[in-house]
């Protein structure tokens, strides 16, 4: 080799390299900075998980909850940033409109749409009445519904819109004496691939995707696991042998939520420690 083209070697491997860390550290961009998030139940277990990594990650936060007490307890749990608690019922049309209202008047888009409020019962069909089942659908599902409604034309503005529905193993598999939270949970994973195909019929740039969570510690599951003989019984359905944590389902919604699922859309993703893999 002649020193000339030595020192073009030399220089051809300099570029690959401060391309290579070019690239590097493009993926290690933080993708959240700067991003306006909204997640429903944010006072509590997985919403709140939640709030803490966008927060993390620089996001702008806005925490919904009915329990008002319980997301300003949250609000404060985050520290000095720009987040906001907003106390509203998810059930409730009327507020979601007011919602919209107040995320266009102070950012004008919306970037993250985590639908996440939800609870469940344990009944038989026959002891259920008819407004317990309204109520657990209300929940569950018509608030998924309004809160696509009238914030789509907020995440349409963010060019990179995501919307990220809580549902559950049980939208996929279902269990005895849980038939509205079943129903509700089922209505949650095919509403959002729905969603996801109009918003690619669309064009507006908004992903839809669906986490179905399986036996995680939280506030809502606490009862369950209080009893030793119903926590057994949990424990025995989960492969892998240990219950979920909240933060292990936020790990999945920022991945969703986040650019390195850009072409994800419509996709359903477990969290349940091989549950339904049986
Ligand atoms: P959690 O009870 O700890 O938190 C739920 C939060 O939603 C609470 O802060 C509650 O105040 C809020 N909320 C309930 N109804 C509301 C309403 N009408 N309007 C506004 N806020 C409301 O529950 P967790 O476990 O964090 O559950 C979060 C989501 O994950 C729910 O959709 C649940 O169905 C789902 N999930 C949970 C699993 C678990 O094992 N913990 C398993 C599968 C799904």
């Amino acid at each position: 080799m002649t020193t000339d083209q030595a020192v073009d070697y030399l220089s051809a491997i300099r570029v690959c390299r401060n391309q290579a860390v070019d690239r590097r550290e493009e993926a290690l961009m933080p993708d959240f900075v700067g991003r306006i998030v909204l997640i429903t139940g944010a006072a509590s277990g997985i919403g709140l998980a939640t709030a803490h990594r966008f927060a993390a990650e620089g996001a702008t936060v806005l925490l919904a909850d009915r329990n008002a007490e319980g997301v300003q307890a949250a609000l404060q749990g985050l520290g000095a940033g720009p987040y906001q608690a907003m106390p509203f019922d998810v059930t409730d049309e009327a507020a979601w409109i007011a919602v919209a209202k107040r995320i266009t008047g102070s950012y004008g888009r919306l970037d993250i749409l985590v639908n996440n409020a939800g609870f469940g019962s344990f009944k038989s069909i026959a002891d259920t009445s008819l407004d317990q089942w309204r109520s657990i659908l209300a929940v569950n599902l018509d608030s998924v519904f309004l809160a696509t409604k009238y914030l789509l034309p907020l995440l349409a503005v963010s060019g990179r819109g995501a919307i990220v529905n809580i549902s559950s193993i049980r939208g996929i598999v279902a269990a005895p004496f849980t038939g509205s939270y079943c129903a509700a949970k089922g209505g949650v994973r095919m509403f959002t691939k729905a969603t996801a195909l109009e918003c690619a019929a669309l064009g507006n740039g908004v992903r839809a995707n669906s986490i179905h969570p399986g036996h995680i510690a939280t506030p809502l599951s606490a009862p369950a696991y209080a009893d030793p003989k119903i926590a057994q019984k949990l424990l025995d359905d989960v492969p892998v042998g240990r219950i979920g944590e909240a933060s292990e389902v936020a790990d999945a919604i920022l991945f969703l939520a986040g650019d390195q699922s850009r072409y994800m859309t419509g996709a359903e993703l477990v969290i349940d420690g091989g549950t339904t893999a049986q």
